[in-house]
């Protein structure tokens, strides 16, 4: 049976991200797998210490020497059969979790050669799901998709698959906002389009946790 990992880069078990996480889970499911979600935020871990003990040549390639929490995540997806990260979009990025979690996986597996572009193991299907108070217009406006490209280029080198991509925007960030100070967002604008688009993206996850395992 095939193993798909999804990992949740939102410090929120239950909200935006894990949500659309779960629908992908559920694809890959459907479509025979067998899926595990990691919540990064539950894990005690940092981001690459720069040792570069994975670049030593008397030193097994690949293997990431940090000895925390995350250190049996990575052994596992080397095993697993499909990878989804999702994060939430903060200050224009990735949240620090998702980054830290992508250096650990990545940087590890990648050897300063022309020769070898990647050590990991084999080629991994993935997939990147972002969530974003952002509207669409705001995407093109700010440049983030040619700003992620740059982390979707990392991923397709070292795991030797360009990674599915979905941008889940205008998310629905409180579950009551007359509770909290956000003049700026239009709640009502907000509610109308996650009952429009959220089933829509929900699909779209799905879709991909499908694709990934098929
Ligand atoms: C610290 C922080 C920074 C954020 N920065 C941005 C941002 O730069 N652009 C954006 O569109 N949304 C930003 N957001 C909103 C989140 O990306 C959005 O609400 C996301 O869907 C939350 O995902 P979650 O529901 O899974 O936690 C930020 C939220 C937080 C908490």
């Amino acid at each position: 049976m095939k193993k798909i990992i999804a990992i949740n880069g939102s410090p929120r078990r239950n909200c935006n991200t894990a949500t659309l996480l779960e629908c992908a889970l559920n694809g890959a499911k459907d479509a025979g797998a067998e899926t595990e979600l990691i919540h990064l935020y539950g894990l005690n871990f940092k981001g690459c210490i720069s040792c570069f003990y994975c670049k030593r040549k008397d030193k097994e390639h690949g293997k990431c020497a940090m000895k925390d929490d995350l250190s049996p995540v990575l052994e596992k997806i080397k095993t697993a059969d499909a990878l989804i990260l999702g994060s939430p979009v903060y200050f224009m990025n990735m949240t620090s979790g998702a980054i830290a979690f992508m250096e650990r996986l990545l940087f590890s597996n990648y050897l300063y050669s022309d020769e070898i572009p990647t050590v990991f193991p084999k080629k991994l299907p993935n997939a990147l799901i972002y969530t974003m108070n952002m509207t669409e217009e705001h995407v093109k406006q700010f440049g983030i998709k040619e700003r992620f490209a740059f982390h979707e280029g990392a991923f397709e080198r070292f795991l030797q698959y360009k990674p599915e991509i979905l941008y889940a925007c205008n998310t629905y960030q409180f579950s009551d906002y007359s509770k909290y100070e956000s003049s700026i967002f239009n709640e009502a604008e907000k509610a109308a389009y996650r009952e429009e688009f959220f089933p829509k993206q929900k699909e779209e996850a799905y879709n991909i946790g499908k694709k990934l395992v098929s």
